[in-house]
């Protein structure tokens, strides 16, 4: 017994039909229904062209004609109408035999909208891809050198050369430094081996000082030992430029500030030498009282000159470490200082003024060993900062005392300035650290220490903040002892 091949019609997942020279459906498998929801009988009868979208009716109606002529089917994917009135994508094939045409059609509409999600994507891309202010591209990296795999115009006008003439050239190929390469080969083979991008700044050769700031990204293999990275690079020239105008007004901002330091302390040198001269003069007046009255013991005279002696070295110790402080420290090399040292000779120059206001100044002490690596001088900037502002929160109250307490940790040394103020509110916490920010009246403050101090603390990759669980006001420098 022959086979029933009519099972197959039943069963095909593909749309079977036979259509009549007249152009109509004579015959339809159940794949119609299930795909466009038309029962046999709204179908049979009527022509094929009628379901067709209006735009793909003259497209039907020439490919039926060249298979009718006895041409090859051309290549049909169309819309045809569902009964909700929407469209299907269909994929034709069919044959004509005389006097019926055969057809199989096969639901293209997942295939289609795939098609158009890709080729969505693609526009997404090319307008990225377009941008001329960004470079981007893929390279090939096989056996530690980069190879050109294709790249976008901005990236081909920047190395003088064209979307095609790049293809597969390398570096070296394009003339570039052996400094330069070794140096993105270098970037190429981290971006390779960490799986992440990479990124950094460099200057590209020949181009007159552009700056550029690249990103490389690994993106698998194409054959094994054949690595690609995508790279995106932007010019950052301008970017840098304005940076270093930044740069440079801070840098004024400091000499400003400085000036106005040194304004803070010429009043309180006056203070600061003021006491040691009178000492020296009530003794250079005892001394002459003594001769006068002929009473000039030598042991009394020791004395006195002696104590004129000491005082003086007081002063031109408070002179030395003055001379120090005003001292820009911005471009001093870090070396190692005994903390101690950096203490003492900051106190210096203001003990005399707190003194003087009846503030009493407790120090820890600090043993001699304790050293770290640092520019001292910038260090006693922000600590002679910190007691200044100690000094004008004490002024106000009537229990007047500053600590300076030190602490060794095992990598860190840490310096604390503690006052007896009034302390601060909460949200005076929050701004205090920025630049320009004071609660002084015009003249007597720049609102510049803390940030400033703040900044050179951080420079030397130490922390300065304003300790909130303290109950007396505290501030805290925090320093490695070695730089990194
Ligand atoms: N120890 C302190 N006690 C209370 N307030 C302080 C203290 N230190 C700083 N401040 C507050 O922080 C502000 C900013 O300090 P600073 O940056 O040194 O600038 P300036 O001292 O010129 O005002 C001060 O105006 C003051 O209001
Ligand atoms: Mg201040």
């Amino acid at each position: 017994m022959r086979p029933d091949v009519d099972q197959f019609f039943e069963l095909s997942s593909d749309l079977l039909c036979v259509v009549g020279d007249d152009g109509c459906f004579k015959m339809l498998n159940p794949a119609w229904e299930r795909t466009l929801g038309y029962r046999p009988d709204e179908m049979l009868q009527l022509p094929v062209l009628s379901f067709f979208h209006p735009d793909d009716v003259e497209s039907g109606r020439r490919a039926a004609r060249a298979i009718q002529q006895g041409l090859p089917f051309p290549q049909l994917v169309n819309r045809v109408r569902h009964r909700d009135g929407s469209y299907r994508w269909l994929s034709w094939n069919a044959r004509f035999t005389g006097s019926h045409f055969y057809a199989s059609a096969r639901n293209a509409s997942e295939r289609m909208a795939l098609e158009e999600a890709l080729a969505e994507r693609d526009r997404e891309m090319r307008a990225f891809y377009d941008l001329d202010h960004v470079q981007m591209g893929i390279v090939e990296f096989v056996g530690g050198e980069g190879r050109y795999v294709s790249c976008n115009q901005a990236a081909a006008v920047s190395l003088r050369e064209t979307t095609e003439s790049i293809k597969g050239k390398t570096l070296s190929d394009l003339g570039m430094r052996v400094d330069f390469r070794d140096m993105i080969h270098a970037r190429l083979d981290e971006a390779r081996v960490a799986g992440k991008p990479v990124q950094f700044e460099h200057l590209l050769p020949r181009s007159r000082g552009r700056w550029l700031q690249t990103t490389f990204c690994y993106v698998g293999q194409s054959k094994p030992g054949c690595d690609r990275i995508a790279y995106l690079s932007l010019d950052v020239t301008e970017l840098k430029q304005k940076e270093e105008k930044v740069r440079e007004q801070q840098l004024r901002i400091l000499a400003a500030s400085r000036t106005s330091a040194l304004g803070e302390m010429a009043a309180g040198i006056a203070h600061e030498i003021n006491n040691p001269l009178t000492i020296i003069q009530g003794r250079a007046q005892a001394i002459a009282r003594l001769v006068e009255r002929g009473m000039a013991e030598p042991q009394a005279l020791l004395e006195a000159v002696r104590d004129i002696n000491a005082t003086v070295m007081r002063v031109s110790k408070i002179m030395e470490s003055m001379r120090g402080l005003v001292r820009e420290g911005r471009q001093d090399a870090f070396r190692e200082e005994g903390v101690k040292d950096i203490v003492q000779g900051t106190l210096a120059v203001c003990a005399e003024r707190l003194k003087n206001r009846r503030v009493t100044l407790r120090v820890a002490e600090v043993p001699d060993t304790l050293r770290i690596e640092c520019r001292p001088v910038q260090i006693s900037q922000a600590l002679l900062n910190l007691i200044t502002n100690a000094y004008a929160a004490v002024e106000a109250v009537a229990e007047r005392w500053i600590e300076v307490g030190v602490e060794e940790r095992e990598d860190e040394v840490v310096i604390a300035v503690i006052d007896s103020g009034a302390g601060l509110s909460p949200s005076l916490r929050e701004r205090i650290f920025e630049p320009f920010f004071t609660t002084k009246e015009p003249g007597h403050g720049t609102g510049l220490g803390l940030s400033l101090s703040r900044s050179m603390i951080e420079g030397h990759g130490g922390t300065l903040i304003l300790d909130d669980s303290a109950a007396a006001t505290r501030f805290v420098i925090t320093l490695p002892k070695v730089q990194k």
